[in-house]
């Protein structure tokens, strides 16, 4: 696995004359972010050495790598998801490569359904801490000792300094910012509403299909991370409406600007 990821990360880094230090992973809707990234070295998933390849429509499958707001950074235009039929090394294999790359920030972004009642469609929500419910865990199998310890610390999955630092740029812009616990579910159904009130009484406050795993991995190798959540709908029996991924693309689409000005802030202001 080491190999693996030091053979993608040199070949990432033979067409790169900057080391990023900022990774950014973008979730459904949210990859037009990329499309903003200065000098950028354009990179298909499909040609990196070992990289699985994706798979869902809206998602383009790429890296870029590049400037952002002053910052080097290497962005996700699309990720794995485990619902896709991959396994949790494979969708945890790109923040891998960043770590060999130099990665020492990570901002993990996903679409979620709000469980917490007080959130809407269309808030920003900065994960403070979340709860694995997909059953499965990358760091299974014989420990990757390079990167990180056998059983690594989850206590403070979501760094504090930089959550700190979130809550202080979405000030600075008016932003109203929700925060709160992420539950990583494996999908693709979305959750019943009996298991949408089970969550809530777990301590949940927005549910989704990713990011448990990225940010497993990157804990494990010792990455700071933030992890934004774009609450697209709220989940099942909350509203008395159906959830449809067209609704996700929707409000996605409309708190994009929001979400770009946000992220870019974050950067801007980033210390370094
Ligand atoms: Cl309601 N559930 C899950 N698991 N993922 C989502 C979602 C809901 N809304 C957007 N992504």
């Amino acid at each position: 696995m080491k190999m693996k990821s030091k053979e993608a990360a040199k070949f990432i880094q033979e067409k790169l004359k900057v080391e990023p230090s900022v990774g950014l992973i973008l979730g459904s809707g949210l990859g037009i972010l990329a499309d903003e990234i200065e000098n950028p070295t354009v990179i298909s998933y499909e040609d990196v050495p070992h990289f699985p390849v994706s798979t869902v429509s809206g998602h383009k499958g790429q890296l870029v790598i590049g400037q952002l707001e002053g910052r080097q950074v290497i962005a996700m235009q699309g990720r794995f998801h485990y619902y896709e039929g991959y396994d949790m090394k494979q969708v945890t294999f790109p923040v891998r490569v960043m770590k060999d790359i130099g990665v020492e920030t990570l901002f993990v972004t996903n679409a979620a359904g709000g469980i917490n009642e007080s959130f809407e469609a269309g808030n920003l929500m900065l994960i403070t801490d979340h709860i694995n419910n997909m059953g499965d865990n990358p760091l299974t199998g014989p420990n990757e000792e390079d990167f990180g310890p056998r059983f690594p610390d989850m206590s403070e999955a979501y760094d504090r300094a930089l959550i700190n630092h979130a809550e202080q740029s979405a000030d600075r812009l008016g932003l109203t910012i929700r925060k709160g616990v992420y539950v990583g579910n494996s999908g693709p159904a979305y959750e019943t509403a009996a298991e949408v009130r089970m969550l809530r009484i777990l301590g949940g406050d927005a549910v989704g299909m990713s990011t448990v795993p990225e940010v497993t991995v990157a804990n494990h190798a010792g990455i700071r991370v933030l992890g934004i959540s774009c609450i697209s709908n709220m989940a099942a029996g909350i509203l008395d409406q159906p959830l449809t991924h067209d609704e996700v693309i929707e409000t996605t689409s409309r708190v994009r600007e929001d979400f770009l000005g946000f992220v870019k802030e974050l950067l801007r202001t980033l210390p370094a």
